[in-house]
């Protein structure tokens, strides 16, 4: 290939070139009929009550981690293997967060362990969960809310890699990642290597309406213009800052390319799913680690990670053949700040995890000649 093939990569057409334009010429650039419209059409995609649309997934994080309590006292738990802002959203409130180790096979918080950190610790010691649906596999959130309730806890599930996932639950039901059934609060993500682009974007999914309103409240700066507030004449122009909240609000712009996207979700998602497909049966006779993971029927797989031992030379190799592979993800705890604030920290299948990983090129646009492509060269790599 004369061009680099990138492991990820958003996928723009007219449509959304010319929503983003119509926007550009309404009367809105933020907080215009394009938000709300986002929140409705996702909210009804991943099957939740209520969704909030928000300036990005970091911001979504922050924004529930503080409507869920989080203040210096709190102590959660999370996975090493995430990208950073699954825990610096508990570091922003005062926080403190807690790794718990990975299962080998779905690469997500080893729910065996987390029991075992509970259940091992005072009770009250922690107050909440942050499960990650890792490169889209989508976690039982139902066994974490019968774990969460055991122990009185919260949780937020990161599902920024998994729109349009889903598991069975134990009456075999399908459970859509983010639906608000068994989580308090479930977040995505826009960036352009997600599912959905939108720029910069996020958004809270919920079906708790004292949390729905909790994080809009936060979202613009705490203030309420409710018109229930003061018998201030004339109407319409009062508001006032009910708590210290933030600006994390997402434009009309960003909402309206978010749309446009939203009603393509489904086809890419199926696009995914039909590489990964061909990536298991193609992939199987070579000597790599598939985990069983990416056999779930239900991945949104935004990433496809296999495991190797050789991973540092076949990186190298792929990248010489215009090959770009990534590494998902360095272990939060191994970050200098983590590392600084709470020391050295080792997790046994995290870390070896960690030093086979690599994440092979996955996105809806990938042509039939790129995916030859990549197969071979794995294949004459072996
Ligand atoms: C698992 C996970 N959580 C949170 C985020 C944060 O999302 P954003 O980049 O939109 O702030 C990302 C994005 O990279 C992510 O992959």
């Amino acid at each position: 290939m004369n061009y680099l093939i990138p492991y990820g990569k958003h996928n723009i057409n007219q449509k959304d070139i010319d929503a983003v334009v119509e926007t550009l010429k309404s009367d809105f650039l933020t907080q215009g009929p394009q938000v709300e419209k986002f929140e409705k059409a996702f909210a009804k995609y991943v099957e939740a009550d209520y969704a909030i649309a928000v300036s990005n997934g970091t911001s979504a994080l922050h924004l529930c981690s503080l409507a869920l309590g989080t203040n210096k006292h709190s102590r959660v738990i999370t996975s090493p293997i995430t990208f950073v802002a699954s825990a610096n959203c508990i570091e922003y409130c005062g926080g403190k967060i807690e790794f718990c180790d990975i299962d080998p096979e779905t690469l997500c918080l080893d729910i065996n362990k987390v029991k075992n950190k509970l259940e091992n610790a005072p009770k009250g010691t922690y107050k909440g969960i942050i499960p990650v649906n890792f490169a889209g596999f989508p976690i039982d959130m139902e066994a974490y809310r019968k774990l969460a309730d055991k122990h009185g806890l919260w949780l937020l599930e990161d599902s920024c890699h998994a729109p349009g996932g889903f598991f069975y639950d134990s009456s075999m039901k399908k459970q859509s990642c983010g639906n608000g059934k068994f989580a308090d609060t479930a977040i995505f993500s826009f960036h352009p290597v997600k599912h959905i682009a939108a720029g910069e974007g996020g958004m809270i999914t919920t079906n708790r309406e004292d949390l729905y309103y909790k994080i809009k409240l936060l979202r613009t700066h705490g203030i309420s213009k409710s018109t229930n507030l003061s018998n201030e004449s004339p109407p319409g122009w009062y508001y006032e800052m009910q708590e210290l909240g933030y600006n994390h609000r997402i434009s009309d712009i960003s909402c309206a390319l978010g749309n446009s996207q939203l009603k393509r979700a489904k086809e890419g998602l199926k696009k995914r799913k039909a590489i990964a497909k061909k990536y298991l049966k193609d992939l199987s006779g070579l000597p790599l680690k598939i985990p069983s993971a990416n056999f779930s029927e239900g991945h949104a797989f935004h990433l496809f990670v296999i495991l190797t031992e050789k991973r540092d030379k076949l990186y190298s190799y792929l990248r010489e053949c215009n090959i770009q592979t990534q590494i998902h993800y360095i272990p939060v705890y191994k970050h200098p700040y983590y590392k600084s604030k709470y020391g050295s920290q080792h997790f046994k299948v995290t870390e070896e995890y960690y030093s086979k990983c690599l994440s092979l090129p996955i996105y809806p646009t990938m042509t039939k000649d790129e995916y030859l492509f990549v197969v071979e060269k794995i294949t004459n790599f072996f």
